[in-house]
């Protein structure tokens, strides 16, 4: 009999690309996914703990989603993720109505637990087990799929940012061999898939028998993939060679997120970030002789412990160098566990304020990237139909969304596309 199941996604991508193979392996057992929580027997909350905000969330949507319970007395809830692995039992405690806990390397035994929970005991599971789950997951199924696809090729920190809770939810750094990314990447282009974005917390520190610019040379040799990206990426790891592929491996795409943080390093040193501001500068000043049309995006957290006004100018600083094409910023979040957790913080309202300028100053710089694609032609790859009659929509190799007008152009195709105008957040222009 077919099982309905809900998954509701939290966080970074390799949550998306992780929901999506706990539904391939709760399709084994006969799970077809819906759209809608109301009508499934499993709902999955795949969850985020990055910061406080995130992880409030999932107890506020567990709320709403209780009394799903009394109308259809079958259904399970399960939480999976990162905040599942940092607070375990406790979710369980906190909300009686979720039956099932998984952490990010303990999915593969979903299947036995979803038995578990269907025979009325409850199952939590947040191990770090010796082995790998990626072993464990049965094969891809062979259905067509969207032509932008992510790939997980890394898990993990061992960097221990004084802010971040990436080393204890995700674990030690790992790497997937590369002959098994290899074929994942086969079987999805297969699939129809013609762009890549490998993941990992450090993916440029990968190590799967190779390095990342092995990896993507190796990747960028398999017939009908033309696209490869790669996130998220630490300054420390930019290797020589990583560098090199930017300017000489055509499939590379002109786009990569190097997260700095801060720009003052006085503050960097007390996130236990092992690099400069200036060190980041040079860093950015090689990719681009690489790669001069690349474009950057960054995150950044303002009101970290102990941050002045001087540190802040420093990094407003940083961004007026570096002219992001993107970049996230946050306000920073004490996350308990983490080492700069015991130090006091800013004042809420000078962070606040700190945060909407760097936004603004970033906001700026963003609209002039764009601005500036206007009149160029490049290749878009088609994602979708648009809403009005003939339009389609892609990305660019920069990543920004692209409005295609009046084309021939179908879901998968290349398309050479003129850049006509730039909204806020997409890009219009006609097919050539
Ligand atoms: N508070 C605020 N932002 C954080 N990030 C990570 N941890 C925290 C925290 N405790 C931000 C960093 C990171 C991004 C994914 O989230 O900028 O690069
Ligand atoms: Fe959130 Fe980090 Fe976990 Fe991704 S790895 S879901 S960003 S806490």
């Amino acid at each position: 009999m077919t099982k309905k199941l809900f998954i509701k996604t939290y966080g970074c991508q390799m949550n998306v690309y992780d929901s999506e193979r706990m539904a391939e392996a709760l399709g084994g057992q006969g799970y077809v996914e819906t759209a809608t929580p109301e009508d499934a027997d499993m709902i999955l909350l795949n969850t985020c703990h990055i910061r406080e905000k995130a992880a409030e969330k999932v107890y506020s949507e567990l709320g709403r989603l209780k009394p799903l319970k009394e109308l259809n007395p079958e259904l399970k809830i399960g939480v999976a993720g990162c905040v599942a692995q940092a607070e375990g039992e406790e979710i369980m405690r906190r909300q009686p109505a979720v039956d099932l806990v998984v952490g990010p390397q303990t999915y593969h035994r979903l299947p036995e637990m979803e038995a578990r929970v269907r025979s009325g005991l409850p199952a939590l599971d947040t191990d770090f087990p010796a082995e790998d789950k990626f072993d464990h997951l049965k094969g891809r199924p062979k259905a067509r799929r969207a032509p932008a696809a992510f790939l997980t090729v890394q898990e993990g920190c061992d960097k221990f940012c004084a802010f971040c809770v990436v080393p204890y939810t995700r674990g030690a750094e790992v790497s997937r061999p590369a002959a098994r990314v290899l074929e994942e990447a086969r079987d999805l282009v297969e699939r129809g898939v013609r762009e890549v974005t490998l993941l990992g917390q450090n993916v440029n520190a990968y190590h799967g028998g190779m390095t990342l610019a092995g990896l993507i040379r190796e990747l960028a040799r398999i017939d009908g993939l033309e696209r490869i990206r790669y996130t998220t990426s630490h300054p420390n790891d930019m290797g020589d060679d990583l560098i090199a592929a930017h300017a000489e491996v055509e499939e590379l795409m002109p786009y990569l997120h190097l997260p700095v943080q801060s720009g003052s390093d006085r503050i960097l040193k007390r996130m236990n970030r092992s690099h400069t501001a200036e060190s980041y500068l040079q860093l950015i000043e090689r990719i681009r002789v690489a790669r001069p049309d690349i474009v950057l995006s960054g995150d950044f957290i303002v009101g970290f412990p102990e941050e002045t006004d001087a540190d802040f100018e420093a990094t407003m600083e940083l961004v007026r160098q570096v002219r992001y094409g993107y970049a996230f910023s946050f306000k920073y979040s004490s996350r308990p566990g983490t080492p700069a957790a015991e130090r006091p913080g800013v004042d809420p309202d000078v962070a606040d304020d700190r945060l909407q300028r760097l936004q603004a100053l970033i906001t700026e710089h963003q609209r002039e990237i764009q601005d500036s694609m206007v009149g160029r032609e490049m290749d878009v790859l088609v994602e979708k139909p648009g809403r009005n009659p003939g339009q389609m929509i892609g990305k660019s190799p920069y990543l920004h969304s692209v409005h295609i007008e009046g084309g021939t152009a179908a879901v998968g195709d290349i398309a050479r596309v003129r850049i006509l105008d730039a909204k806020t957040n997409s890009l219009g222009g006609v097919q050539v």
